[in-house]
This record gives C-alpha cells, sequence and structure tokens, in this order.
C-alpha cells in the first residue's frame, strides 16, 4: 500500500532558482515593507504601487526554473501517493510536474475580481496586470494573492491534507506565518513522522513528533531525502 506523503513548502525551496525568500538577510520584506504592498489597506490606498510589486514580482519569476528540489518533488508521483501543500505563489511545484499542488496564498499568474474571490483569471502571456484591468463583472482586477490580514481559504483544506498524511515533508519555511505555521500539528497522530529541510533553524520547538532535520538546501536536501525514503518503502 502506497504511503500518503504531503510536502509542505515555503519560500525556501523555489530560492535554489533564485527566488527570494521573505525573511533571510536578502529577503523581500528587508527591501519592502509588508504594510506597503500586501495588505487589503495597501491595495486600497496605493493601488498603484501594490500592482507594481506584483508585476515585478510576476516579471522576475518568468525568468526562474525549478530547482533539484521540485524536480525530486514532482518525480515522487512516480513512486508514491504525494500531495505538495505550499505558501508559494511562484508556479515553479507545477513547471516542475507537480499535479497535486495547493496554494495556500494565492497563485502570482493569476488575478482576481475585487468583489467576487470566485472570479479568477489566468495571466496566460507576459506579467504584466493593467491597473484598470477589469473582471467580467465590471469590478477591477487584484492579483490573486492572500494578503496579511485576510482570510486563507484554503487553510481547511490544506488541514484535510496533512490529517491524512503518513509522512509529512517540511522543506524551506520559517514556520512563522501563521495559520500556515500550524499546519505541522495537523497531522492525525504523534507517530507520524516529519522531515525538515531547512539550511536555518525554524521554529519547530512544539513539534512532538519524531523530527529529523536535514540541514541543507532545498536543491541538495530535498534530492538526497526522497532517495532515502523511497528505498524505505521500498523494503
Ligand atoms: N533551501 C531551503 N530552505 C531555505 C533556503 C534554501 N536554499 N534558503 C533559505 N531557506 C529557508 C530559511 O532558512 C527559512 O526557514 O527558507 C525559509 C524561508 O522563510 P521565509 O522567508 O519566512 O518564507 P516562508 O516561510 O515561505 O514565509 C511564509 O510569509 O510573507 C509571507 O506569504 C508569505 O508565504 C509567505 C509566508
Amino acid at each position: 500500500m502506497k504511503k500518503r506523503i504531503v510536502v509542505f513548502t515555503g519560500a525556501g525551496v523555489s530560492a535554489d532558482s533564485g527566488i527570494s525568500t521573505f525573511r533571510d538577510a536578502d529577503g523581500l520584506w528587508a527591501n519592502y515593507r509588508i504594510e506597503d504592498v500586501c495588505t487589503p489597506e495597501a491595495l486600497r490606498n496605493n493601488r498603484e504601487q501594490v500592482i507594481e510589486f506584483y508585476n515585478m514580482r510576476r516579471k522576475e519569476s518568468l525568468t526562474k526554473r525549478p530547482n533539484a528540489g521540485h524536480l525530486a518533488i514532482a518525480a515522487m508521483e512516480e513512486w508514491t501517493d504525494v500531495c505538495v501543500v505550499t505558501q508559494n505563489v511562484d508556479n515553479l511545484h507545477e513547471q516542475a510536474g507537480s499535479s497535486r499542488v495547493l496554494h495556500l496564498h494565492g497563485e502570482l499568474m493569476k488575478l482576481r475580481s475585487e468583489r467576487n474571490p470566485e472570479l479568477i483569471y489566468d495571466i496566460n502571456e507576459g506579467w504584466e496586470q493593467d491597473i484598470d484591468a477589469r473582471g467580467e463583472d465590471g469590478a477591477l482586477l487584484r492579483p490573486h494573492i492572500v494578503f496579511f490580514g485576510e482570510d486563507v481559504p484554503m487553510f481547511d483544506t490544506a488541514c484535510r491534507i496533512v490529517a491524512a498524511a503518513d509522512i509529512l515533508i517540511v522543506v524551506g519555511t520559517s514556520l512563522a506565518v501563521y495559520p500556515a505555521a500550524t499546519l505541522v500539528y495537523y497531522v492525525r497522530d504523534r507517530q507520524v513522522p516529519i522531515y525538515l529541510v531547512d539550511p536555518g533553524n525554524p521554529d519547530t520547538a512544539m513539534i512532538r513528533n519524531p523530527l529529523t532535520h536535514i540541514k541543507e538546501r532545498g536543491a541538495v536536501g530535498v534530492p538526497q531525502l526522497l532517495k532515502q525514503l523511497k528505498d524505505e518503502l521500498a523494503e
């Protein structure tokens, strides 16, 4: 019987693809104030700056490719039951070939109506959102991103996915943003093994499950871990 593995990722899994994390020394939040670009108030009071911020991140993301960590995670679909729950808004997991990816904090390459959150539009070509672009409901469009202070609509679904996991792998997240960070506590019981791949030290003090921390970059540690797990599960 195939094991169900959930891979929970943060900005660190894309760091080796050249995409800045948020809280590392050179991270995004070292260069931008969250309240200026990633809150509903910022969108209301300084729409142009917010749209420009996401246009710039979208433009940058178009030059980035999946790294060995993304590719190893995608290759898991050949040998086990795997689902990716990511905090990232880039589409590098999908580009690497992962077919089951849940984005907790939205998706950079999508826009949505400011009025009706069900009206979501792919940015099929290029990177730029026209500041006056409107949806079919006539309302202005906004980045399909969960801003600080906004609900995380996919969180309950993510909890159910984690609760069904036989193994939880956590890659490249500081576990500093809620409610996403609490996902590690939604495993069905304290026997579920948790593997952490991160060169830094995320806040795992409250984790009571068997925890293995591979202190490596994602592009190195994830392929290593997944080879080990594949061999173990094949026994
Ligand atoms: N490989 C793996 N992990 C790495 C690498 C790397 N090459 N480089 C850094 N990391 C780790 C850091 O040690 C840290 O634990 O990635 C993590 C990055 O943490 P954050 O920058 O806080 O990113 P993340 O945890 O994804 O942030 C969560 O915060 O700003 C919001 O919505 C945004 O989704 C984001 C959320």
